[in-house]
């Protein structure tokens, strides 16, 4: 995919923020654990949750969209409990099969996963936790093997607050009757909308401060679950408001979950006002709103998932600005593309820091994430002439239905082409 963005138009408007990926992933992966019908609605029409619908039909399950965001999954054969290497590999989340198909059919095989690559992405803690639930795992030529050997409740300290491991836990303990602790579990939005769903299903789960209690159970049962809206979505239009200028509003979205973004966006000197489902960003764009700090960390922490954008948004601020990356270790490629547009980025271990200059210029860059790929398209927003910026690995897609779609209806000027050259021009492009 290639989008060729053509800089220095203000947005004015309202989009509304779809169902979230991170959520969705898991919401879909826990319908192994039951053989009833699971309808899940508000679910986003993105690549990863196609890779994983498609990882779900290849373990047995029949995946029907009933309409363009809710799927009927019911079991269509046996499960089985090897998911196919090729679907696997295409994303991370895939791993959070290993513990539920383990649970439901004694044994599971995953190969190791995939993903964007933005660090070393270990799977330790997901490990550990089965293992102290009575799993017994083998690596076996680049596969996982997991098999129930004497699956029991536990109490599990997670050394860091994994959001994978901590959904891996959950699903796991939710069908081994007995009561099973987390300490130090992930807090993110997406971890609780899980708990939620099991919750539906059958399983007791109690969040407390620093715990989670999950009541096991022999049988969960089907419901009916409606995905939590994307809060790196909503997060990533409303940056785009501030660098952009102009006045937009994020609608059907949850103000509460994007606390770190908001209150950072206040203290930059732009205007955020909160409403229940939306948020408006007004901002006068690049050189009206100062630099500042930020430290990417598990939630309530400023999102990881965001800091590229803001990285976009920090290279146009008045003054300087500081940024450390704590959760994934190699998280700033996009700094260089960045920096290939004219942003004065110095990157010092998984700290950057930026001198903010007041207008960037377009020119060709690559996207190797998909958060990458929304930034450098943000910063396309306030580049000087053309910025065309290649996607050969489709990395937007992953988690955006259609970022540039969004923001040619805010205003913005982008044309899409995709990998087979075929233009798709938004009607809105003028
Ligand atoms: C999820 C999100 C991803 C987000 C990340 C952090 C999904 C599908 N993806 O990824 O978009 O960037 O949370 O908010 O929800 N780690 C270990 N051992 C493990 C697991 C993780 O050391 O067993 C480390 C990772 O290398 C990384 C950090 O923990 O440095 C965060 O990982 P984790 O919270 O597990 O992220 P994901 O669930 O993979």
């Amino acid at each position: 995919m290639r989008l060729t963005v053509y800089g220095g138009r203000r947005l004015f408007g309202e989009v509304a923020v779809d169902g979230a990926k991170n959520a969705a992933l898991p919401l879909l992966a826990a319908t192994v654990l039951t053989d009833d019908e699971v309808i899940l609605e508000n679910v986003p029409d993105v690549g990863d949750v196609r890779t994983m619908i498609a990882l779900l039909e290849s373990v047995g399950k029949r995946v029907q969209a009933l309409e363009p965001d809710v799927y009927r999954i019911r079991p269509e054969r046996e499960l089985t409990s090897t998911p196919p290497d090729s679907l696997v590999r295409k994303l991370r989340a895939s791993f959070l099969l290993l513990g539920p198909l383990m649970v439901r059919r004694g044994v599971s095989h995953l190969p190791l996963p995939g993903g964007c690559p933005i660090g070393v992405r270990p799977v330790d803690l997901h490990l550990k936790g089965l293992k102290a639930l009575g799993a017994q795992i083998e690596s076996q030529g680049g596969f996982w093997c997991a098999s129930a050997a004497q699956l029991h409740p536990a109490e599990i300290h997670l050394d860091y607050p994994s959001v994978g491991a901590t959904e891996q836990i959950m699903m796991t303990a939710a069908l081994i009757p007995g009561r099973t602790v987390i300490s130090n579990p992930a807090q993110d939005p997406e971890v609780h909308d899980l708990a939620r769903l099991l919750i539906k299903m059958g399983a007791g789960i109690m969040i407390e401060p620093g715990r989670l209690h999950i009541e096991g159970t022999t049988r969960l049962q089907g419901t009916t679950h409606t995905v939590i809206p994307d809060r790196i979505n909503a997060g990533t239009f409303l940056i785009a408001g501030a660098i952009a200028g102009g006045d937009i509003t994020v609608r059907r979205c949850q103000p509460l979950h994007l606390e770190a973004l908001l209150s950072k966006l206040d203290e930059l000197g732009i205007t955020v006002q909160e409403h229940v489902e939306s948020v408006r960003v007004v901002s006068d764009g690049p050189g009206s709103f100062c630099g500042g700090r930020i430290e990417a960390r598990p939630y309530p922490g400023f999102p990881t998932d965001l800091q590229p954008q803001m990285m976009a948004l920090l290279s146009v601020a008045r003054g300087s600005s500081v940024i450390k990356e704590t959760v994934w270790e190699s998280r700033f490629a996009h700094a260089a593309e960045l920096a290939r547009m004219g942003a004065q980025i110095r990157l010092e271990g998984s700290t950057a820091f930026l001198e903010g200059v007041m207008r960037l210029s377009g020119t060709h860059v690559s996207v190797n994430d998909v958060r990458a790929g929304a930034a450098l398209t943000l910063a396309g927003l306030v580049a000087e002439g053309v910025t065309v910026i290649v996607d050969r690995d489709e990395h937007i897609r992953r988690g955006h239905r259609d970022l540039a779609g969004e923001l040619n209806r805010l205003g913005a000027a982008i044309i899409e082409e995709t990998s087979e050259e075929k233009e798709v021009v938004s009607s809105e492009v003028r």
